[in-house]
């Protein structure tokens, strides 16, 4: 069951764009705002960091012209101080950066809340929670990747649940408020063992926009998270 820290956290469903059709990206962001999603995830790939490149901080202004959703923007990059800062001006509201890409993580996480932005940090799959101690209390969410990051439809690596669980238990032992978000392989099959381990932001990808009906599939993944049960320990 869930363990509560200070804050009760709100378990939000966050579609990543990444599994859209760029040709008609507002159209695609208005089914999910329709079927209720409160954030859009957004995956900048650079092909250096990550085998594969997605997209600039153009269409990140674009974005922000026609939803008024917070953009959660996942930098997959090399050299993210360099490019943090153009995403935000470009409409970013929180800005997530690898543990793995940044060499002065804590200067980077304070360049971005200093533009007025939450800051992030991600973890990859063969990362362990264990080197977030000294910037738990800096950062405004963990990004745990139940993936390893690249492309959309991957298989969900279920060590990814373990991590959330100490990442919430360490939350809690340190009267801390950070978010706890997952990404890569979620789908309505595995909301509720996510939400149950303590994570409060889920991104999902293909299986919203490679669903029937994305509005529905957002709508019913949004009423599995919300259904699980928590309790103050
Ligand atoms: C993967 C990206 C994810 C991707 C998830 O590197 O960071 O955000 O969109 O896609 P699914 O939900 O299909 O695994
Ligand atoms: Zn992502």
């Amino acid at each position: 069951m869930l363990k509560l820290g200070l804050t009760p956290p709100v378990p939000l469903i966050v579609p990543s764009i990444l599994s859209a059709d760029f040709a008609r990206l507002a159209d695609d962001v208005a089914k999910v705002e329709e079927g209720g999603a409160q954030m859009l995830h957004v995956d900048v790939m650079d092909g250096h960091f990550v085998p594969n490149i997605t997209l600039g901080p153009p269409v990140v202004r674009s974005l922000r012209k026609v939803t008024a959703l917070p953009l959660d923007v996942h930098l997959m990059i090399a050299d993210p101080d360099r490019y943090a800062p153009l995403f935000i001006d470009a409409g970013a509201d929180q800005v997530s950066v690898h543990y793995e890409a940044a060499t002065h993580l804590d200067r980077t996480l304070h360049l971005i809340k200093s533009r007025g932005c939450r800051a992030g940090v991600v973890l990859n799959p063969s990362t362990p929670v264990s080197v977030l101690e000294d910037v738990l209390d800096v950062v405004d969410f963990v990004l745990i990747m139940s993936v390893n990051p690249g492309f959309e439809g991957q298989k969900f690596i279920p060590n990814s649940l373990r991590k959330i669980r100490q990442l919430d238990a360490l939350r809690f032992e340190r009267h801390l408020e950070f978010s706890i978000e997952i990404d890569g392989g979620v789908s309505s099959a595995n909301v509720v063992e996510i939400v149950e381990a303590g994570c409060n932001w889920l991104v999902a990808g293909s299986a919203i926009f490679h669903s029937e009906n994305p509005a529905a599939t957002t709508a019913g993944m949004q009423t599995l998270a919300r259904g699980v049960r928590s309790v103050r320990v």
